[in-house]
């Protein structure tokens, strides 16, 4: 062989190399271009995927908001793990009861949210009873009416102990579940939800612990959502105004003690100085909000706190 045709011989083997490289990178390209399109048209579709065999975990769900979240997004098509306090096993019990009714799994996974080892075991017992987690939804909380000077310590790190970190605890952790799960794409993204208020944007008197604790959820929601954005994972939290549950029982009695007001005047007379719509919010308007949330409808939103209110904080 001279020298013209091993130049030849080698570029041959040069071509042949880079098409053998080239080849599967067409392949790759082309593959990836079928399911970027395929993702594309699952999220520029108009109508609401079905939310049926995923499965969520609503804390605080035994009764108020978190139980009104629990059948609505049953009614959705999910299969839900109930959540409170061991005192309230049997009001969760029943909630899980009514799901099952409605032809839906569910299960009970008792747990105090400021305790992280029963964070990890609740989120364990729902993979374990109902497949692999979609959604968190970190809505136990408390209130407490005080004045902002008679505030204790303890008053301080019980309130942030369950608002704050609570809510810490059960994103961070339902967070390692989904992405050590590997299943949250572009196009069903998996869902951190959790409760804040309209006192995260304005405070109310007597609530300054309170109000400071759903500023904090505010922040930390949006964090998740920018970081956990590269995981397929979307982080937004709900805020309620003035909605009909026993947490209002306790704003009624703090208030009035205070203000010599009726009890029975307290919640009335603040949605009607207060609110556009005139009449006090029901835990099932919140549960509206956050079946959307929940959805495939709400993919492209995250990092946001969305009011729910009659019509009281304008944004
Ligand atoms: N009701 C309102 O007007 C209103 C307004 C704004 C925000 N929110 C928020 O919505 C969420 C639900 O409120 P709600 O009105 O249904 O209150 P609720 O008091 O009726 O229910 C709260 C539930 O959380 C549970 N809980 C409390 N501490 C817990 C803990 N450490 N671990 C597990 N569960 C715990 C309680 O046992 C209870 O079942 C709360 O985060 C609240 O701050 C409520």
């Amino acid at each position: 062989m001279n020298c013209s045709s091993l130049r030849f011989a080698g570029r041959v083997g040069m071509w042949r190399s880079h098409w053998s490289t080239l080849r599967p990178l067409s392949k790759v390209i082309s593959t990836d271009l079928v399911n970027r399109r395929a993702i594309k048209a699952a999220y520029s579709s108009l109508s609401r995927q079905s939310s049926k065999g995923k499965s969520v975990i609503i804390t605080g769900s035994s009764r108020g908001i978190g139980k009104a979240i629990a059948l609505r997004l049953a009614a959705d098509g999910y299969d839900v793990c109930i959540n409170d306090l061991s005192v309230n096993q049997a009001a969760c019990d029943k909630v899980a009861e009514e799901i099952r009714g409605m032809g839906r799994k569910a299960c009970v996974a008792l747990a105090d949210v400021t305790n992280r080892d029963q964070v990890k075991e609740m989120i364990g017992t729902s993979v374990r009873e109902l497949g692999p987690l979609h959604t968190m939804i970190a809505n136990a909380g408390i209130v407490q009416v005080q004045h902002v000077l008679e505030l204790s310590d303890e008053d301080f790190q019980r309130m942030f102990a369950i608002n704050v970190f609570g809510v810490q605890n059960c994103l961070s952790e339902a967070a390692k579940q989904l992405i050590s799960q590997g299943n949250c794409r572009p196009d069903r993204p998996g869902k951190l939800l959790a409760a804040s208020s309209i006192v995260g944007f304005r405070a109310f008197p007597l609530l300054p612990h309170y109000s400071a604790s759903k500023w904090a959820v505010r922040g930390l929601i949006q964090a998740y959502a920018m970081e956990l954005a590269k995981h397929n994972i979307t982080a937004n939290s709900y805020a309620p105004g003035i909605i009909d549950t026993m947490m209002w029982d306790i704003i009624d009695a703090g208030v009035s003690k205070r203000t010599g007001l009726d009890p029975n005047e307290v919640t009335e007379k603040m949605a009607h100085e207060m609110m556009a719509i005139d009449r006090v919010g029901v835990p099932e308007d919140v549960a509206k909000l956050v079946s959307f949330l929940a959805s495939s409808d709400s993919d492209f939103v995250t990092g946001q706190t969305q009011l729910v209110d009659g019509g009281i904080v304008f944004t």
